[in-house]
């Protein structure tokens, strides 16, 4: 049989996961593991560097093996947490300290400082980013400056440093090939993403030398060969893209005006713009969302930290049994109108609010509020976050946005039909949920393929994208601005 299967890898933050595909997108085996998350202080979030690669390798093996056609694999993709990063010593291989995750608040107060300093704006032109420890160059600035003689080491060309792709990459190589690719180069603050190069003024800006990073290549491009011993035989590595790219890709979101969300832990809602770099008065994100054949096309991103997981947090923050399908249940029998709000600001509010300091709270309580009018309005506040980021979208880019706007979903919240309907209700967006939840591992196995020359480009591999139902809004406008007022009446109560 031809070689036309496709080995996607996707690292992400709480997993890590192998599925091969076939031409048609059809998942042929999948494998997983989960990953330890570590929290040494308050707003520190590390993981192991070593434990990511061994988890990638054993994912790899079993997917390949699983399905009996191992021979059949043409190309692997690999698609990762973004902005998480590592630092690790070219000659030993070993990483220098735990990976540190992009929920990481550790920098908090170096970009407040930054900030005060008046630098966001030229930050802002040159990266598309805004300043806020969610990003990499300042947790690589942190290892350098707290790991002893880190950074004579660095200084002196012995270490590398790069996102979770880079370093995977590097580790099945054999230490062959230190490269990522331009959308995760795009998320470090260090990438000048009109040049779609590293930017001297940033390197300099966030104290980090040159010589730890990678190439930058594109999405679909040469990333070498594993080495044998990982599945048998060298299989060449093709394709490279963030995981929130990565899913852009696999919703089929290839054209200018289309755009996805993904609720997974967070929830990362981008637009593609296409070859235009819309800046944004929203403060949303300018991102890259795919570079293919030296061609950068651009999104606009706005991302929320916490999503599944305050779904996630009523279960072992408030004791409510039955995983997301009991805290469903329970939001289900929640009184209509109940005017409860929850703001899940967790780990503080990322797009459009940026408020590292902010912290949860519920608002509208009243005597006959319970635990299903608090689980309700956790989810509704899920839904009327994607507002916001809707909101500020519209206002950045009308020409994209369009009059019939289409959110296309994926992720574990996804499943959940009322969920889905709920969001279309309150975004007064009509909501596309695909039929098929790993679209992250999809896209980066689309781009492998058309980096192995199974597909003939982006376009005809985007026509790939699995089948979905859409979803309209059926509740009543004055229903829905009542919600989104009484949000936008509790965020500002908050903030830091
Ligand atoms: O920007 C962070 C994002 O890439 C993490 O995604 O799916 O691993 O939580 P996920």
């Amino acid at each position: 049989m031809a070689q036309n299967l496709i080995l996607a890898l996707d690292q992400g933050t709480t997993s890590t996961r192998a599925i091969l595909f076939d031409h048609e997108g059809r998942a042929l085996a999948e494998a997983s593991r989960p990953l330890r998350q570590d929290y040494p202080h308050d707003g520190w979030v590390e993981h192991d560097a070593e434990e990511i690669y061994a988890a990638c390798v054993a994912v790899m093996r079993e997917a390949a093996e699983t399905s009996g056609r191992a021979a059949d694999i043409a190309a692997i993709g690999v698609t990762n947490q973004r902005e998480t990063v590592v630092v690790w010593d070219r000659h030993t291989g070993r990483p220098i300290h735990s990976a540190i995750v992009w929920q990481d608040r550790r920098t908090a107060e170096v970009c407040a400082k930054l900030k005060a300093e008046g630098r966001e704006p030229r930050v802002a032109e040159i990266t598309g980013l805004l300043l806020d420890p969610y990003f990499s160059a300042t947790k690589i600035a942190w290892l350098l400056d707290h790991v002893p003689g880190a950074r004579a080491r660095a200084e002196a060309g012995e270490l590398l440093c790069g996102t979770m792709d880079c370093w995977v990459i590097w580790r099945l190589t054999g230490g062959a090939v230190h490269a990522t690719d331009a959308t995760n180069a795009s998320r470090t603050l260090l990438f000048d993403i009109g040049a779609q190069d590293w930017s001297e003024e940033m390197l300099t800006l966030f104290n980090v030398p040159a010589t730890l990073l990678p190439k930058v290549l594109d999405c679909a491009d040469d990333y070498g060969v594993v080495e044998d011993e990982v599945l048998g035989r060298s299989v060449p590595i093709r394709g490279v893209a963030g995981d929130q790219q990565a899913a852009l890709m696999g919703q089929g979101c290839v054209s200018p005006g289309l755009m996805k969300a993904t609720y997974g832990t967070g929830c990362f809602m981008l637009i593609n713009t296409g070859e235009e770099k819309c800046v944004s008065r929203s403060r949303l994100l300018t991102t890259v969302a795919a570079r293919v054949n030296g061609k950068t096309t651009y999104a606009l991103e706005g991302s929320i930290f916490v999503a599944g997981a305050a779904i996630q947090w009523l279960g072992e923050g408030l004791g409510v049994t039955g995983g997301p399908r009991g805290a469903e249940a329970l939001a289900r029998a929640a009184k209509s109108d109940h005017g409860v709000v929850v703001v899940p600001a967790f780990t503080g509010l990322g797009a459009p609010w940026w408020d590292a300091g902010a912290r949860g709270a519920i608002f509208g309580l009243t005597r006959d509020a319970g635990l299903p009018e608090i689980a309700a309005a956790t989810y509704d506040a899920c839904a009327l976050q994607s507002r916001d980021l809707i909101e500020a979208m519209r206002a950045d880019a009308p020409g994209a946005f369009g009059e019939a706007a289409q959110l296309r979903i994926d992720g574990g919240m996804s499943r959940s039909a009322w969920f889905s309907q709920r969001l279309a209700d309150l975004t007064g967006v009509s909501v596309r949920r695909s039929s098929y939840q790993e679209t992250t591992a999809l896209g980066a196995a689309l781009f492998a393929g058309v980096g192995a020359g199974l597909y003939a480009s982006v376009a005809e591999a985007a026509e790939v994208s699995p089948a979905a139902e859409t979803l309209k809004p059926t509740l009543r406008e004055h229903d829905r601005e009542a919600a989104y007022a009484r949000w936008l009446d509790a965020v500002p109560r908050v903030r830091s």
